[in-house]
Formats: structure tokens, C-alpha cells, sequence
């Protein structure tokens, strides 16, 4: 068996599991960061990726599996209690996945989410966040429940061979894995092995949100974009202009460059680059026609941060506008760097 665990810079962990013999793979709980990270590895050790798999739905990191499953022709298996409309294999408890020679056992664990699941192959098992090192899932959460934690941890998961490892979904410490008969000694959350007792102590845990909490549970469960992704898809549809250029050919005798401000209209007019026009990004297509009447012009668009004016420009693009490209680091990164800014108010 070929084994990796990926983590993110947030302590998610993923696995790329792959079949040395049939050179099948699987990636269970892909995060949207590291989708270049797990084909580099599949093509490193020639694997080819058959399925992705969520252990549970996630309120704390973003899945890959919608947009990677897309990008590479391949379905998603989820626990069947999993609201997300776009999972191709929905699985239950006892059921088994085959991954060239592979058999990896589902076991429904559900209390830090209610479609919560654990994978066990011979010598392991991925633990999602059922059980972490040290810890276990919170149930604070959507669908979460602490007596359904209860049983799928004292009834069924540390029931397994105390030998196994314990590979988490989450892992903030760097620690990798753990045992099923270490965590049994060593895991303080155990120790509340009454069920009561359990339960209380989950429901005192008094953890704080994680962040980007809605916006992983609504495209997650919806299969909808997050804003990383709706900018780096339009970055990828348009070229830039670096602050020096701009600056180089705003100083000519014949500039050949239309600036075009998308920030609100008094951020505008509090100082902007020298001959820039105005358009707000929130009514850039509703009044192009009226403002931008040569398509072929050369439009170099800008914002306060430089991600904005990648929507905008990619919406420029899309209509029509093919020479428009975004400043490469909008106006911050040029007041920064000392150039000059004009205040009079224009257009
Ligand atoms: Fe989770």
C-alpha cells in the first residue's frame, strides 16, 4: 500500500492511499489547497486517483472534492446521511470501498457530524474527526450530538484492535498518528468513559467558532464556490500590469493605457492614480456601455487590494474587453511603494 498524509497550514489532514499493484488510488478528505499537491504525488509514485472521499461534512476546512472530482472525471463517496446534492456514492457502515487491491471498511460514526464516518484498512484507521490524537471531533456543530459521539467512540470505534493506528482528520501538533491503545490510555477525553459524564464534558467544551465557518459549511453542502476559488478563477482568465509599468507609461508623452478605478466612489475621490476614471466595481457592466466605448482599448483596472479589480477585469474580458488586465497589487502596494496619488475630484 501506498500511503501519504497531507496536511494543510490549519492542521487538515488528508491521505492520498494508493494500491501498488493496481496503481488505484483513493484521496479521502481533499483539501481545495492542496489539489496540485495530491496529482503531483498520484504522478510521482503512477497512481491514478479513482475516488474522493469525504469522512464527514466539513464546517472547518474547505473540500476539494466538488471542484477535483470535476477537474478529474472521478466520483465522490460520502456517508448516505450527507446533505451534499452532488455526491456520486453515497455509503453506509459495513460496507466496503475497493481501490485496485485495497478494502477499506466503512464504519458510521456519527456525533461530531451526523454523516461522520471512519475508514479502516488492515493495520489503520482514518479517524476523520471522530477521534483525534488526543481529542475527539467537537459536536457543537451542525448535525453534531454528543451522545451519538458517545456510542461510535465507546462502542465502536475503540472496540477495534487496540494495535491499529489512529490516523485524524485534524492534527494541529504535528504528532502524524497515534494508536487505538494509545489513545485508550493516553486520550483525556476518554477518561469520561461513563456516558453521562461524557456527554456533559462535551457540552461544556465552550470552543470558540471555527473560522470560515459558513462559508465552508455552504459550499461544502452546496458544491458552491468560496471567494479564493471565484478569484483564482478569474486571475487565471486575465493578465496583470506590475506598479512600475503602469507608473512608466502614466509618465509618457502618449500614455496608452485607460486606468480604470473600481473602488467605491469616495475612496475614489479621496486619492486615486493620476487620469484614472471611475466605476465602481457594483455597476462596472451596467455603465461600460456608456464609459468604455472602444473595446480595444488597452484597460488596466485597479483596486485597493488587486482582487476586485481580478473580478473586474475578468468580467471585462467576458465582455468583450480583451485587452483588460488587472494592476498587479492594486493601490495599496503603489502608495506603499511611494507613488503618486491625486485627490481632485474627476469624471
Ligand atoms: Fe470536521
Amino acid at each position: 500500500m501506498i500511503f501519504h498524509q497531507i496536511s494543510t497550514e490549519r492542521g487538515c489532514q488528508s491521505y492520498l492511499i494508493g494500491c501498488k499493484e493496481t496503481c488505484a488510488a483513493i484521496i479521502i478528505d481533499p483539501e481545495i489547497t492542496k489539489i496540485e499537491h495530491y496529482l503531483a504525488l498520484a504522478a510521482q509514485d503512477g497512481l491514478r486517483i479513482h475516488y474522493l472521499l469525504d469522512t464527514h461534512t466539513h464546517a472547518d476546512h474547505f473540500s476539494a472534492s466538488q471542484s477535483f472530482a470535476r477537474q478529474i472525471g472521478v466520483p465522490i463517496i460520502m456517508h448516505r446521511n450527507s446533505g451534499a446534492p452532488f455526491v456520486d456514492m453515497r455509503v453506509d457502515d459495513g460496507e466496503t470501498i475497493i481501490v485496485g487491491e485495497l478494502r477499506l471498511r466503512v464504519m458510521h460514526t456519527p456525533g461530531h457530524t451526523e454523516d461522520s464516518m471512519c475508514i479502516i484498512l488492515p493495520d489503520r484507521v482514518l479517524t476523520g474527526d471522530t477521534l483525534l490524537i488526543g481529542a475527539t471531533g467537537r459536536t457543537d456543530l451542525p448535525t453534531g450530538d454528543p451522545d451519538q459521539l458517545y456510542d461510535s467512540l465507546f462502542n465502536g470505534l475503540l472496540k477495534l484492535n487496540p494495535t491499529l493506528k489512529v490516523y485524524p482528520g485534524h492534527d494541529y501538533k504535528h504528532r502524524g498518528y497515534s494508536t487505538i491503545a494509545r489513545e485508550l490510555a493516553e486520550n483525556p477525553r476518554l477518561k469520561k468513559n461513563n456516558r453521562a459524564e461524557f456527554v456533559e464534558l462535551m457540552q461544556t467544551l465552550n470552543l470558540s467558532m471555527p473560522t470560515h465557518l459558513t462559508e465552508a459549511l455552504r459550499t461544502n453542502l452546496s458544491g458552491g464556490k468560496t471567494v479564493e476559488q471565484l478569484i483564482s478563477e478569474a486571475a487565471e482568465k486575465v493578465s496583470f500590469m506590475a506598479i512600475e509599468e503602469v507608473n512608466n507609461r502614466i509618465q509618457s508623452a502618449a500614455p496608452d493605457i485607460l486606468l480604470l478605478d473600481v473602488r467605491e466612489r469616495d475612496a475614489f475621490e479621496q486619492g486615486h492614480i493620476a487620469g484614472a476614471m471611475s466605476i465602481p466595481r457594483g455597476q462596472l457592466e451596467l455603465r461600460a456601455n456608456d464609459q468604455l466605448t472602444d473595446p480595444t482599448q488597452r484597460i488596466v483596472v485597479y483596486c485597493e487590494f488587486g482582487k476586485i479589480s481580478t473580478l473586474a477585469a475578468a468580467t471585462l474580458r467576458e465582455m468583450g474587453f480583451s485587452r483588460a488586465v488587472a494592476l498587479d497589487g492594486g493601490l495599496r502596494v503603489w502608495r506603499e511603494s511611494g507613488y503618486p496619488l491625486e485627490s481632485e475630484k474627476k469624471n
